[in-house]
């Protein structure tokens, strides 16, 4: 395969503002085809950027091309990938992974079944403070994490466009929609954890009472998702997490917090500190530089378009996005049923 001939599916907000003019800066990538329901808006992307098929069906879209990037709402990433896959494509699909543990376990059958790579994308993986704390764990700085605190935390910034307040077609909230990105690199971080656990809060209450926000509009009456999680997941390795989200926190600033406790010293993930205490001092190493070429938009593009034409090992998984969402599926349950989930 000289260059990958790259189709994208769904072409609103996260195509045209960060994977279309990532992939275009990538040689190794030809991007021959858009397709989206909403048909004027292809047609309107694919003339302002050059690209020059547009499908109203997907179908149509296969033989143009070898890999698709999947940028629709949640509801339709198992039912897209799977299709594109048993037609041999290569697939990068938003994030979350799909709605149910279900069905990203089909996802990763057609994966294995067709030999296609699957790639999801928790791009806070390719996040130069994630790239560092990753190494620091590897080399042993730590030691193995047993408590790992997470806070995604916005002010008043629930996504005002699109359909993110929409249960149906997105399957849930704060959690799904931005939580998760934390929840994956935390997991990503901790290596290779089992989650065995989950009991958990979720609530509505104050964006159906206040609609103050700082990202666009959204209507109260039709707010059926999540704005606020909190969560204590409990891991097979006998780890645990504390774990808070939410896109509607009544706080003085936007919070995004991971902190690990490893059996030997800490590590707070962005703003990264090693904190240590030896003999008779406590010291905290503050890392001032880390050295990482590329913004991460492009280190998880490329990461993508190897794996498709050098077979490279891909940095998140199938199966490690699977276990963030049979988490994101028992968090919702549990505060559902108000009582623990076992996995
Ligand atoms: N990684 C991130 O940080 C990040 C950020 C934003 C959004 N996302 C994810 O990207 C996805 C899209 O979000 P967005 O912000 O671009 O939303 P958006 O509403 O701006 O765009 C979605 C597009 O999909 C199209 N669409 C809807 N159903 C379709 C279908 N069945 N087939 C083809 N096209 C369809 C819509 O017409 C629209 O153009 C969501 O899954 C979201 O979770 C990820």
């Amino acid at each position: 395969m000289s260059r990958v001939r790259l189709g994208f599916i769904g072409v609103g907000g996260i195509a045209t503002g960060r994977h279309i003019p990532t992939f275009r800066t990538l040689d190794e990538v030809e991007i021959t085809a858009v397709q989206d329901i909403d048909r004027e808006r292809a047609v309107k992307v694919a003339e302002e950027l050059g690209i020059p098929g547009v499908y109203t069906a997907i179908e149509d879209m296969y033989p143009h091309v070898d890999a698709v990037v999947i940028c629709t709402p949640n509801k339709f990433h198992a039912p897209i990938s799977i299709d594109a896959m048993n037609h041999g494509k290569h697939v990068l699909c938003e994030k979350p992974m799909a709605l149910t543990a279900e069905e990203c376990r089909r996802m990763i059958e057609a994966e294995q079944r067709n030999g296609v790579k699957l790639h999801i994308a928790y791009h806070y993986r390719f996040m130069k403070e994630a790239i560092a704390s990753k190494k620091i764990i590897e080399r042993g700085i730590i030691g193995a994490p047993i408590v790992v605190r997470v806070k995604g935390l916005r002010r008043r910034k629930v996504p005002g466009w699109g359909v993110f307040t929409n249960q149906e077609l997105q399957g849930g909230g704060a959690l799904i929609d931005y939580g998760c990105h934390l929840l994956d690199l935390a997991m990503y971080l901790m290596g290779d954890v089992k989650p065995v656990e989950v009991s958990s809060s979720t609530y509505n209450h104050l964006s159906r009472t206040n609609t103050v926000n700082e990202w666009g509009h959204f209507n109260r009456d039709t707010f059926e998702v999540e704005d606020h999680v909190s969560a204590f997941i409990r891991f097979d390795n006998g780890a645990s997490m504390l774990f808070e989200t939410s896109w509607a926190a009544n706080i003085p600033e936007d919070e995004n917090h991971i902190s690990i406790s490893g059996v030997d010293a800490g590590l707070d993930v962005f703003d990264m500190k090693v904190n240590q205490a030896d003999e008779d001092l406590m010291t905290t190493m503050r890392i001032d530089y880390i050295k990482v070429d590329e913004p991460y938009s492009r280190l998880q593009a490329q990461d993508f378009i190897s794996a498709v034409k050098n077979g490279t090992p891909l940095r998140v998984k199938s199966h490690e996005a699977m276990e963030v969402s049979k988490i994101i599926e028992a968090i919702y349950k549990s505060s559902q049923e108000q009582r623990s989930v076992r996995l």
